[in-house]
């Protein structure tokens, strides 16, 4: 590939978000598709429960919007809400069209009109998860990759890390990529530049989350000058496997769903005792509650028990869960499964309207990276790969309507002062030493002391790290970690805000919720690091055409 490479549309991430997105593009429009991996590299692949959905007669988009609302508490974006359910049935559509597999119900006769089998989660009032058994994430990033593949539009860069984002006159016109094969950087334009680079729960020591998920796509849009908002709230998991050779591995919230219970080692049930939805509560809840326990009791982990469902019905609907447990000499049908909350999903994100489009003009941020306002102060289960897919949808059909012209050649890399490093401990060390830092001082429950020793501790890191990335040639492992440090800074500022309780941040010096509730907003001044606040408003939302 030349030094120089133009597309009219660059999109940074191949998960949900990205290769929607770029499959819903006028196949006119020549569009490039990076991943810093392989395609299927991001969160996508690994989803298990599903995607919420309005389906079932019974149900309702204000059910579905008001239940995530009340998970959100009280700081969801209604309009954005309200956007996003209401386009869960056409995007099912789009999906099927695509040749997504989604589970039927086995009960039905006619298997060519069979309905969807949906499944329950936590802070949902109807059965609205569509799924395809507990590898829904894989089943649609494999379809949508094999459809990507043969699109004669589309280029698609495996192994491209996004460095920075290029603009002139104010508007993104590309991004400077580091192609990790060659270890060379490439200067990519576009008429439009997306990202879709996922979250950032990887600022944490224990995630469910692949090791990309280190917030890139929300440290290249703040430094490129875009607000950033609730960044305080990242979602954990309450249940991802404990054990020592199961990293990162997160045991389906539908198991609850389907009558799991969490206990004890002694076998008592706890969930009843913090909230009368006991394990069908919101994550925030159901991970406050087991950190307590934890704490209370001095354990390592509690337990989930699905024993009262037959083998069969365990086997058919979770068998990645199933299977990963087995390995480990854990029989679910016969054991109960030893679980603790994990770092797991990002809440907060870029400030995006309902087309993606950010501060920027020429830039779109789409899936975990953006903050649309949909999941407030706390995401409801399942809800994020619908907004993946309902802003790629919004994205693509602006971009189609409002792209301009192809523009001009643009400045090569620079890396005439830098040299090839000797000393790649400091990145080893410094990401170790920020993920520690996050989980002790960032975690479940905070203090007021712990945030400002955290965003003392940050900031010496960050200082460290940018010197080095000043000296040395830039790999994808220095790369990660300037934009976690950057984006763990960003966190620990939203939660030093905050000075109440809601939602997923939990502060024992604030622990009562304000009447009012606000967004954290922050947008970087001129020096790019230093902050500034601004009002608590996220955009607003014209009726969809
Ligand atoms: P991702 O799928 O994370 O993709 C990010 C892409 O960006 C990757 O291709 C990556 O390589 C690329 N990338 C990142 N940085 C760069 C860079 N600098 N340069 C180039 N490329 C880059 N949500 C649900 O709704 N339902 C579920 O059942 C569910 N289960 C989950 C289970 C697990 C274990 C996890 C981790 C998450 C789950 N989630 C679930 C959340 C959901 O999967 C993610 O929020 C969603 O898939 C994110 O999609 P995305 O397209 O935004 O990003
Ligand atoms: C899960 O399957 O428990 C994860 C669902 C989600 O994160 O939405």
């Amino acid at each position: 590939m030349a030094q120089n490479t133009g597309f009219d549309v660059l999109i940074i991430g191949s998960g949900a978000a990205g290769l929607s997105l770029a499959l819903q593009l006028p196949t006119h429009f020549s569009c490039a598709v990076l991943s810093k991996g392989d395609l299927a590299s991001g969160s996508t692949s690994w989803a298990q429960g599903g995607m919420a959905a309005v389906l079932h007669d019974r149900d309702s988009i204000d059910a579905h919007v008001a239940d995530t609302l009340r998970a959100g508490a009280a700081l969801c974006h209604e309009p954005a809400v309200r956007f996003t359910v209401s386009q869960s049935r056409s995007v099912v559509d789009w999906l099927v069209a695509q040749g997504v597999d989604f589970d039927r119900r086995d009960d039905l006769p006619d298997p060519e009109f069979r309905e969807f089998h949906l499944t329950m989660e936590g802070g949902h009032s109807h059965r609205r998860i569509l799924h395809a058994a507990d590898r829904t994430g894989r089943a649609i990033a494999e379809v949508l990759s094999e459809r990507a593949k043969t699109a004669a539009n589309l280029t698609l860069l495996t192994n491209y890390c996004a460095v920075d984002l290029i603009q002139q006159g104010g508007r993104c016109v590309g991004a400077y990529v580091l192609n990790t094969e060659r270890q060379q950087v490439e200067a990519m334009s576009a008429r439009a530049v997306v990202l879709a680079t996922g979250g950032a729960s990887k600022a944490y020591l224990y995630t469910s989350n692949p090791d990309g998920a280190s917030g890139d796509g929300i440290a290249i849009a703040w430094r490129a000058g875009c607000r950033v908002a609730n960044l305080e709230f990242n979602q954990f998991h309450p249940t991802c496997l404990y054990h020592p050779q199961a990293k990162s591995f997160l045991v389906t919230e539908a198991l609850r769903g389907e009558g799991a219970h969490l206990i004890l080692p002694d076998g008592e049930r706890f969930m009843q005792r913090f909230d009368e939805r006991g394990e069908l509560a919101p994550r925030d809840v159901v991970a406050r509650a087991i950190d307590s326990e934890m704490k209370r009791l001095g354990l390592e982990c509690v337990y989930l028990d699905i024993r009262h469902r037959s083998r069969d019905f365990i086997r058919q609907h979770f068998p990645p869960v199933y299977h990963r447990c087995f390995e480990l000499d854990i029989d679910i049908t016969q054991q109960p499964i030893p679980v603790v909350p994990a770092a797991h999903y990002t809440c907060g994100g870029v400030v995006v309207d309902q087309h993606g489009a950010s501060d920027v003009p020429g830039l779109y941020v789409i899936g975990e990276t953006a903050c649309t306002g949909l999941h407030g102060a706390n995401r409801m289960a399942s809800n994020s790969l619908l907004e993946c897919f309902v802003y790629a949808a919004s994205a693509a059909r602006h971009i189609a309507a409002t792209c301009p012209a192809p523009t001009v050649s643009l400045p090569p890399w620079d890396d005439s002062q830098v040299r090839t490093s000797d000393e790649d401990v400091v990145i080893k060390h410094n990401w170790q030493a920020l993920r520690r830092l996050m989980w002790d001082y960032v975690g479940i429950v905070r203090t007021d002391r712990r945030l400002q020793y955290a965003r003392d501790a940050v900031a010496l890191m960050l200082d460290e790290i940018d010197d080095y990335y000043s000296r040395f040639t830039i790999t994808r492992p220095l790369l990660e970690l300037r934009n976690l440090g950057l984006v763990a800074s960003l966190m620990i500022e939203c939660a030093l805000q905050r000075r109440e309780s809601r939602g997923l941040h939990y502060n024992r010096d604030h622990p009562d919720t304000l009447g009012h509730a606000r967004n954290t907003l922050l947008r970087p001044s001129a020096s790019n690091h230093d902050l500034s606040d601004t009002d608590d408003e996220l955009p607003s939302y014209q009726n969809p055409s």
